[in-house]
């Protein structure tokens, strides 16, 4: 019984990207490439996945640290046949007796494709996946000689004397290899060629030298199947992933105006019946529920929004929690460990941090809550401002149920407000209130005659 791993090449610079990050943590809708090259791979391979990693690598494992991926670290990234030698002990050791390997700059890859291509690949020692392009770029060409593949040439290599015009039909960067053979094969790789690299794309050409079953699976324009090796081609996989997702959406019953604005990662979940207004983006792990509105020019990144709240133009969420009914802005920003309760309301420039507000607490305009509780039915006025660092520690504001702060208060915590407390406007509360009390920390008013 043949036994399958899967492999990820990743430990490439990506050269043409001119960035600092590794190209494989490049983002598309806020997620990083080779989060979407494991996701195809993983119901078909389950744990059966490494990743060659290699350039900044550090960088690569903290991304991905605590999601399950194996590793193999290629030191010095001599080229995507050396990649795959560096992997080959943890395939042998895992039992496997073939490899679905996978360039990690294929974001578009999906799961479809590799269980399609597996099936293809299952009377072959080598096979690879074709695609056809009218402008070939910089993809290795598939030579063929009355229809059967000989080798695949990389663009720099190519030379038209010794093969021919130039063939469209290139190569994706999936392969599917039978152990053994690798093992044979690769001793015989050389780094004889224009890049000085050990290319995985020569073993095609010396698995034919050496009469192995050799299978060039032929996958027309596949858009899945494109690369991303510069700024345009990540654009352009984005753009086309993100007209998927909002397919997606649209198909499953969620409403979008300027649907073609919107920008919704994958990982997130809205439901049927959400309506998003386009521009917006939604990110991360976010949930919008069922009849909850997202008004345009709006961020959300692990944000949860439940059923018929109502996020306001140019509001920013981030690891955030709007209840059911609540409504949010415009332009109110939802920081880390914000929670609003059923039919909260935030308005117009208030920033929420580490803050809960009850149900049906109002904070409408002007204001910064931080590291506070504030209960249930309690008005915050306008410029209310819970003063929680001391310039070195945190400290908590604990607001009753049914207060009203004034305009203009400033809460020095660590301090609490009783329930039913009222605050004069203007006040600088650094002592608790208690229950029912009125509390007024200002100046007194002095009228005084006028001097003419
Ligand atoms: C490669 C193929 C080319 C194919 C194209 C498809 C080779 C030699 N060429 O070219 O035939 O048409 O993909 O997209 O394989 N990597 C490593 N270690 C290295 C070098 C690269 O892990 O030492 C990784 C990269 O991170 C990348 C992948 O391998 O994810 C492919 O490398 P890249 O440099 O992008 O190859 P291409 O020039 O696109
Ligand atoms: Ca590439």
């Amino acid at each position: 019984m043949p036994k399958y791993g899967a492999l990820i090449l990743a430990a490439g610079k990506g050269t043409r990207m001119h960035s600092d990050k590794p190209k494989v943590l490049q983002t598309l809708l806020g997620e990083p490439m080779l989060r979407f090259v494991a996701d195809a791979l993983r119901p078909l391979f389950r744990d059966a996945v490494w990743t060659v990693i290699g350039h900044r690598a550090d960088m690569v494992r903290a991304a991905f640290g605590d999601e399950g991926l194996h590793f193999v670290v290629q030191e010095e990234q001599l080229g995507t046949g050396h990649a795959l030698m560096q992997a080959l002990p943890a395939l042998e050791d895992a039992g496997c007796t073939h490899v679905l390997v996978v360039n990690g700059d294929t974001p578009l890859l999906g799961a479809r494709l590799p269980e399609m291509f597996l099936r293809e690949s299952e009377q072959a020692d080598l096979s690879f996946a074709t695609i056809t392009l009218q402008d070939p770029a910089a993809y290795g060409r598939v030579v063929r000689h009355h229809g059967r593949v000989v080798a695949v040439v990389e663009a720099k290599d190519y030379d038209e004397d010794l093969y021919g015009p130039e063939p469209k039909e290139v190569n994706a960067g999936l392969y599917c290899l039978n152990l053994a053979m690798v093992r044979q094969l690769l001793p015989h790789l050389t780094n004889a060629n224009k890049s000085g690299e050990y290319y995985i794309t020569d073993l095609i050409g010396l698995a034919v030298e050496n009469q192995y079953t050799v299978r060039g699976v032929e996958c027309g324009d596949d858009p899945n199947l494109f690369g991303v090796n510069s700024p345009v081609e990540l654009s352009r996989s984005e753009a086309l992933l993100g007209l998927q997702q909002v397919q997606n959406l649209l198909q499953s019953g969620v409403i979008l105006h300027a649907a073609e604005l919107i920008r919704v990662s994958p990982r997130a979940r809205i439901e049927p019946g959400a309506e998003l207004y386009g521009p917006c983006e939604i990110y991360g792990c976010s949930r919008v529920a069922r009849g909850a509105c997202i008004e345009s020019h709006c961020v959300l990144r692990d944000a949860v929004v439940a059923e018929g709240a109502v996020i306001r133009s140019f509001s920013h969420l981030e690891k955030a929690e709007v209840g059911p009914g609540a409504l949010v802005g415009p332009h109110a920003r939802l920081r880390p460990g914000a929670v609003l309760e059923a039919r909260a309301h935030v308005g117009n420039f208030v920033e929420l941090k580490k803050a809960r507000l009850g149900q049906g607490a109002k904070a409408n305009h002007l204001s910064y809550i931080g590291d506070a509780e504030v209960g249930e039915g309690t008005n915050i006025g306008a410029g209310t401002i819970t003063c929680n660092y001391d310039g070195t520690n945190k400290h908590k504001t604990v607001i009753g149920p049914r207060a009203f702060i004034g305009s203009n208060t400033a809460l020095v915590a660590p301090v609490s407000v009783g329930e039913q407390a009222l605050v004069g406007a203007g006040s600088v509360i650094t002592k608790n209130v208690p229950d029912n009390t009125l509390a007024v920390a200002r100046g007194r008013q002095t009228n005084l005659p006028r001097k003419s």
